[in-house]
């Protein structure tokens, strides 16, 4: 039987590495991070990428790579967080998968990520600012996908099992 892509969307911190590599390891299926082929595919990190080329220059990958996955089947795909940005994107990776935005809280996301220095889009000064206003901005396309699942109060092992429920 063939299956549909688990395609994971949210914002950053919301938990999509994490529970696309559960998801991947009980399926026994493959999983694939947008932000990882990036990496590897350009020898630098995602905020080299930013600081030298450019957000745009990032994005163009980005959509690049979301249209080759778009033509697999039966993978777990952990999406950066701004692909739902393009329009684009969300047709390609809805043509063969299954969408799931995995909704976290602003408090609950600056709790997460303030102690890593890999996300340039919050290298700002006011890194909660900026996750309330540039979810408000976003939130209507997060909600683009096939289902969401609050993840704040939910464990890691109730939302893998919610997601595997969901999709079958
Ligand atoms: C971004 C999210 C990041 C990464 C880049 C931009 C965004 O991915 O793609 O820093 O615009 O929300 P994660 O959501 O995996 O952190």
């Amino acid at each position: 039987m063939s299956h549909k892509n688990i395609v994971l969307i949210g914002f950053m911190g919301s938990g999509k590495t994490l529970i696309s590599k559960e998801l991947a390891k009980l399926l026994k299926i493959e999983r694939v991070s947008t932000d990882e082929v990036i990496e590897t595919r350009q020898h630098r990190g995602i905020s080299r990428i930013f600081q030298d080329s450019g957000e745009a220059y990032f994005r163009a990958l980005e959509a690049g790579v979301i249209a080759e996955l778009a033509l697999r089947e039966n993978i777990v795909i952990d999406c950066g967080g701004g692909v739902i940005l393009n329009k684009n994107n969300l047709v390609n990776l809805r043509g063969n998968g299954m969408l799931f935005y995995l909704k976290a809280s602003p408090s609950v996301i600056f709790d997460r990520i303030k102690k890593e220095g890999r996300r340039p889009i919050l290298d700002v000064p006011d890194p909660l600012g900026t996750i309330e206003e540039l979810l408000e901005q976003r939130e209507y396309l997060y909600q683009k996908a096939d289902h969401t699942i609050d993840v704040d109060s939910r464990s890691i092992d109730d939302i893998v099992h919610k997601v595997i429920h969901l999709r079958s």
